[in-house]
């Protein structure tokens, strides 16, 4: 099986209020994108990488990448967009090696392992399209229209993060319908099922935290310096 990873990057980080695009803050002294890149390393499936940059940030972001060892014979930086959806969907246009599979994964998830990496694309695998998602440690509450909030049943809930992977078709497909119908989602999984293909979830048994907040740093750098990760 052959496999497409795509990394979208292109964020700019307006929580993490750096000065640098998200992906490029070091920590460590190495770029997010970086580490987040070097976790696909050893993977013999990735047949092909494409990282997803802010535009006009095309050439910092090769620098970026410079030397990490992966074993993809086609490793591209291509220009995102203003949302993330446009930012996957530049990825995907530029493919060039007709893979099997499309993995996505957010550059700002530097910690994800090749555990959960391979359990997520052997569900895809099975079912055609798959998510990691964890379930949420605090309890929560869905507002109505008139601002009251009714509290939800937490073992029914996912919170849903990438890597997502999916059959190649499946993705293109659903993003083509998305440009075609105006649909706007946060994430890949939410555009596939629109057009009626289940998303089968994997649950993350490990650290996968996303580079959201400056105190994101601060852990992400307590846990490689911890070496567990
Ligand atoms: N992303 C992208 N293109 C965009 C927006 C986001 O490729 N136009 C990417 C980010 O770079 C990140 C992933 O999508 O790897 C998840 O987004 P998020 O964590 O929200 O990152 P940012 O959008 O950069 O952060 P913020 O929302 O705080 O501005
Ligand atoms: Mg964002």
């Amino acid at each position: 099986m052959s496999v497409a990873l795509v990394l979208p990057a292109a964020g700019s980080g307006r929580r993490l209020g750096a000065a640098l695009p998200k992906a490029l803050v070091e920590v460590a002294g190495v770029p997010i994108v970086r580490h987040t890149l070097a976790r696909f390393a050893d993977m013999s499936e990735i047949s092909e990488v494409v990282a997803v940059s802010p535009p006009g940030m095309v050439p910092e972001f090769r620098e970026a990448m410079v030397g990490v060892e992966l074993q993809a014979d086609e490793v591209r930086v291509v220009a995102g967009g203003a949302t993330r959806q446009a930012s996957v969907w530049a990825g995907l246009e530029s493919l060039v090696t007709e893979p099997d599979m499309v993995c996505v994964h957010d550059a700002a998830r530097p910690l994800v392992q090749t555990a959960t990496i391979r359990a997520v694309m052997g569900s895809a695998a099975r079912s055609g399209a798959a998510s990691a998602a964890v379930r949420p440690s605090d309890s929560v509450r869905q507002e109505a229209e008139d601002g009251t909030t009714l509290s939800l049943d937490r073992s029914r809930l996912w919170l849903v993060q990438t890597p997502q992977c999916f059959a190649t078709e499946l993705i293109l497909q659903a993003h083509r319908h998305a440009k075609a119908t105006g649909v706007e989602a946060t994430d890949d999984a939410q555009l596939v099922e629109q057009c009626g293909t289940p998303v089968s979830l994997v649950e993350t048994e490990d650290e996968n935290l996303k580079v959201t907040r400056p105190l994101d740093l601060k852990v992400l750098a307590l846990l490689l310096a911890g070496g567990n990760s």
